[in-house]
């Protein structure tokens, strides 16, 4: 682990998790609450819904989406829409604070040129969990998912290349960046049952954005 700056309140750091993985710890600090306005924004427009999955189980994570395109689950399977199926709507689009975050994280984490064209949005109040999966359900294989906490922590589940690889459990605060592509790109992750508190910024949720290169 290695600190940027000695005296920062906002405790930055960045600890390497694979090759083309990063933690960056305190990354989006500065930014959460303009992230946390713009996330309100976009959801009065496009709010939160809990979704169901194909096998018919309704996920725990309330989800939205900015951007181009917006990640959907339903019973027919996972894709990428233009419209909010829920409003017909296009999605709202990317604020260009999230955009600025999500392409100076990239950087960072050596991934120049970052161009995300879709960013689900997922709100978690207490026990509401992410199984470990991989995201593969776009084409680019190999821009990277950036990962932004915002309000209560979270464990986020790192695992490898395989299901059955051993799973690492990463504590994040809001602000952390995690960011995976190229070698790491279908590792698989997930976050643990969210435990109860409160945030400044969030009350009794976590806020994450998850941008993805779709095409
Ligand atoms: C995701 O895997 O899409 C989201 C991960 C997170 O909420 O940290
Ligand atoms: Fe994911």
């Amino acid at each position: 682990m290695t600190p940027l700056f000695d005296s920062d309140s906002s405790q930055r750091s960045e600890e390497q998790l694979e090759e083309g993985a990063m933690l960056l710890r305190g990354f989006a600090a500065a930014e959460a609450p303009v992230l946390i306005d713009e996330v309100a924004r976009i959801a009065s427009a496009a709010a939160f819904r809990h979704m169901v999955t194909p096998s018919g189980y309704t996920m725990s994570v309330a989800m939205t989406n900015c951007g181009r395109l917006g990640w959907v689950s339903d019973r027919t399977g996972y894709r990428y829409t233009s419209v909010d199926p829920d409003t017909g709507a296009p999605w709202p689009a990317m604020p260009a604070a999230f955009i600025d975050i999500a392409v100076r994280a990239a950087a960072e984490a050596g991934f120049a040129n970052y161009d995300p064209d879709a960013c689900l949005i997922n709100r978690y109040i207490a026990g509401a969990k992410l199984s470990l999966h991989q995201d593969r359900d776009e084409k680019d294989a190999w821009a990277p998912i950036v990962s932004v906490s915002l309000g209560l922590p979270a464990v986020f589940l790192w695992g490898g290349k395989r299901r059955s690889d051993p799973v690492r459990r990463l504590h994040l605060e809001s602000g952390d960046i995690v960011v995976w592509g190229g070698p790491a790109r279908f590792f698989y992750h997930g976050v643990a049952p969210l435990k109860d508190g409160q945030h400044p910024l969030t009350g009794s949720a976590r806020i994450n954005l998850t941008f993805r290169k779709v095409f």
